[in-house]
């Protein structure tokens, strides 16, 4: 690439969105009429809608497109769902609704909510005596709660609030490291404003109380707030999701008895939970699944992931987020994750998609999203290991690649009917969908 001549800049944010594009096409790119078009092209028409849109985050310059697939068919506590999935990946809407309608004749899936609670933290330093610091905390943790009364009026009135607060001696760990572990029932928001507000609320009371001690000495009393966040390892905040039915219903896969298919999938998942190196891609697929549906009602995925991961390595080793048994000639499959997800608050009435993603899963509660969500996980996994254990990954995978492909080779919709037709017999790869393309092209 020709190298640009590209110079700081001061105050972007307060540029025009005519001028950010201005800037970054004439900085960054080659050729800044055409960027500009592009960038153009992914505007609303809807001026009001593409405001909307615009005021999300800063310096936005366009939209960005992903697809919005729906996988059908799933039976959820015998409650039918079609399931809104924002994805890039070709293949994954494509397993999904595959694998509900696997279990969909076998009773579908089931769902139980282990646990709502919401954790966040305020991390201080304390110099002194640690026996002092427990009796100061017992003295002042009514009042830290009522400080924030205000905050947690609303959300008390609903049923929910504030559960805990624990002091946490941390010095093993770090001189002088302190915690208020603090716990939270949200209901149906995701809650991170709300458990951010209180622990601040937290954390500037217990600087003033402990100013105001007079069991303290002077260094004692000056507690150092490190930083009050809510933590994204929600080990409290879990939904199970499950399937199962006889083996012997488990259908016959390429020559292999249901019996031997049942007990592969158990092998790959056991593999999964004694393998770090496979675990982290067993849990990826299922994450493929998870995000799609996080995604399109407005969650936070990145949230959902870090969560996710930790909680697969609570053991002290990352494993398998899901489980396979075969017992008494019953085949189970379940999978446990921890999901902080909201149906009020944040995007999901901002967005219109979001809305309708929600509106479309019959506007769950937090609690029945969890159970949508760990299914379209449990779904996508199942769909996974099913291609793993019996044809490859590959076949199925490049199958739905095949148009990315022909779209980037400038083939026809002619070409595309074609050449979809002659790989539904023949094995595609990338190097084969270029010849058969090239082939198609010289005939004419
Ligand atoms: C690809 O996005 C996901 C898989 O690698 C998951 C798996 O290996 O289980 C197919």
């Amino acid at each position: 690439m020709e190298n640009l001549m590209t110079t700081p800049i001061e105050g972007f944010s307060k540029l025009s969105k005519a001028d950010k594009i201005n800037w970054i096409a004439q900085q960054y790119t080659q050729h800044p009429k055409e960027t500009i078009a592009i960038l153009k092209q992914y505007w609303n028409a809807d001026e009001k809608l593409q405001n909307l849109h615009d005021e999300f985050i800063e310096n936005t310059i366009t939209n960005f497109y992903l697809p919005l697939g729906i996988a059908p068919n799933f039976l959820i506590n015998n409650k039918l769902y079609a399931i809104p999935m924002a994805i890039e990946e070709s293949s994954v809407v494509a397993a999904a609704s595959k694998a509900a309608k696997f279990w969909q004749t076998r009773g579908g899936f089931k769902t139980t909510i282990l646990g709502t609670e919401k954790v966040g933290q305020v991390h201080f330093m304390y110099h002194g005596d640690s026996e002092k610091l427990t009796k100061f905390f017992k003295l002042v943790k009514p009042r830290l709660i009522n400080s924030v009364a205000p905050i947690v009026k609303n959300m008390e009135k609903r049923g929910g609030g504030i559960k805990n607060i624990e002091l946490r001696d941390k010095t093993s760990d770090l001189d002088d490291y302190f915690q208020l572990h603090c716990t939270f029932e949200t209901l149906d928001a995701m809650g991170a404003n709300f458990i951010n507000s209180c622990l601040e609320g937290f954390a500037q009371s217990l600087k003033e109380e402990a100013l105001g001690y007079e069991k303290f000495t002077d260094r004692e009393k000056d507690i150092e707030i490190v930083m009050s966040i809510l933590s994204n390892y929600i080990p409290n905040c879990v939904v199970k999701a499950e399937v199962s039915c006889p083996v012997s219903e488990l259908k016959a896969h390429h020559g292999i008895t249901a019996e031997d298919f049942a007990k592969k999938i158990v092998r790959a998942v056991n593999i999964a939970k004694v393998e770090p190196y496979r675990a982290v891609t067993h849990n990826k697929g299922i994450m493929n699944g998870i995000d799609a549906v996080v995604l399109a009602t407005g969650n936070d995925f990145r949230a959902i992931e870090a969560g996710a991961h930790a909680y697969a390595s609570k053991d002290g080793r990352y494993t398998s987020l899901t489980h396979a048994s075969i017992e008494n000639g019953i085949f189970k499959f379940w999978i446990e994750i921890p999901l902080a997800l909201g149906t009020v608050g944040g995007l999901t009435t901002l967005h219109p998609l979001v809305k309708l993603a929600l509106e479309i899963l019959q506007n769950p509660t937090a609690k029945e999203l969890m159970q949508i969500v760990a299914v379209a996980g449990l779904a996508q996994n199942f769909g996974a290991v099913r291609s793993l254990v019996t044809t490859g990954i590959q076949q199925g995978h490049m199958k739905m690649h095949l148009l990315n492909i022909l779209n980037q080779l400038g083939a026809t919709e002619e070409e595309k009917i074609s050449l979809v037709d002659y790989f539904k017999k023949h094995t595609a790869s990338h190097s084969a969908v270029v010849l058969a393309f090239e082939e198609l092209r010289n005939k004419k």
